[in-house]
């Protein structure tokens, strides 16, 4: 009693006519996005445009562990289970993100030991994907192992649990979900060198051990460099080793204010990774990081940068949407 709901006020622009669909030009493969909670609650012409464009889902924050249990014990499926939610009754895939990761942890987890954070760990990996099982048919069960140079990133699972932590990770998620399909995800490693090395070597030893791993997510982040040379060769031999690709998260950022020669190139940008996943049999899904420019990391993260994504601030398409669109029509 006397608890009132809030109702959340509807927010942004309406979604605009766009020429196309990419969810339904792209055959059997998957386009998807990743999702901003907020935007998901409150922006209707956002949600009409997951609707129409997207055939698969990423929560862009809502499953990181420092939002699933900012204090030990305390969880709070909200934001996933909206996101989840959303996907069933509009018919989406979700790639469940992530799992083991050095960021967005609770400061709790962070603070851990020896064994007590890897039974912590294993905990995590079990209850987050048994709430959802099927309906989270994607994990990404590790997420960014490597350091540039090829190295184990230090993070508090490399500094406490020695390299196994990610064969454990593995091994338990397979337990959790029989079926659901086990990715490794990487930043950075999507041109041949030493995190790439590292990341295939990693692959290579876990499937020799027999560690149940489905598929190795590249996530694309560019620039107006371009694609790195040697992306598709890159890809290949990952899929060379019997296991699935994607693109997980891609964004090509420019340097504000981006004039149309920039916005071009973006375009092409976008065009040459989507072109590239598409010549790639085993490269099963493209997904971007966020749709619009209202809602991108970019920004936040790389002060000077921004216009990310396929689409304005309003909702209208750029000159990457378009690129994007034909080269899926042109598969
Ligand atoms: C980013 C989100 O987009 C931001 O909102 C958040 O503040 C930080 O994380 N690689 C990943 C993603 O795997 O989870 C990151 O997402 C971007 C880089």
């Amino acid at each position: 009693m006397g608890v009132v709901q809030k109702v959340r006020e509807a927010r942004g622009p309406s979604a605009v006519a766009l020429p196309g669909s990419l969810k339904k030009s792209a055959g059997d493969r998957l386009v998807g996005t990743a999702v901003d909670d907020r935007a998901l609650q409150d922006e209707p012409g956002y949600r009409e445009n997951l609707i129409g464009q997207f055939s698969s889902v990423t929560p862009e924050n809502a499953m990181k562990w420092a939002v699933l249990e900012p204090e030990r014990g305390r969880v709070d499926w909200k934001g996933a289970d909206r996101l989840v939610d959303f996907a069933d009754e509009h018919g989406q895939a979700v790639r469940g993100h992530t799992l083991v990761w050095f960021g967005q942890n609770p400061g709790w987890v962070d603070a851990l030991k020896g064994d007590e954070l890897r039974q912590v760990v294993r905990e995590h990996i079990r209850t987050t994907m048994e709430r959802y099982g099927r309906r989270v048919g994607i994990w990404d069960v590790v997420n960014e192992p490597f350091e540039d140079d090829g190295k184990r990133r230090q993070s508090v699972f490399q500094r406490e649990l020695g390299d196994g932590w990610v064969e454990d990770a593995f091994r338990t998620a397979r337990v959790a979900d029989a079926d659901a399909k086990l990715y490794l995800n990487e930043i950075g490693a999507e041109a041949p060198g030493p995190k790439s090395d590292a990341l295939f070597a990693l692959v290579k030893q876990l499937q020799a051990g027999g560690v149940p791993i489905d598929g190795v997510g590249f996530q694309a982040h560019f620039t107006r460099d371009g694609v790195p040379d040697g992306f598709r060769a890159n890809l290949e031999r990952f899929a060379a080793l019997g296991l699935d690709v994607a693109i997980t998260e891609a964004d090509v950022a420019l340097k504000l204010p981006a004039g149309r020669a920039a916005l071009r190139k973006q375009a092409r940008t976008f065009r040459d990774t989507v072109e590239t996943c598409l010549a790639i049999p085993r490269c099963r899904s493209i997904t971007f990081w966020g749709f619009t420019d209202r809602h991108s990391w970019i920004p936040a993260t790389q002060p000077g940068r921004g216009t990310a994504t396929l689409l304005d601030e309003e909702l209208r398409p750029k000159p990457a949407y378009r690129s994007v669109l034909k080269a899926l029509r042109r598969r």
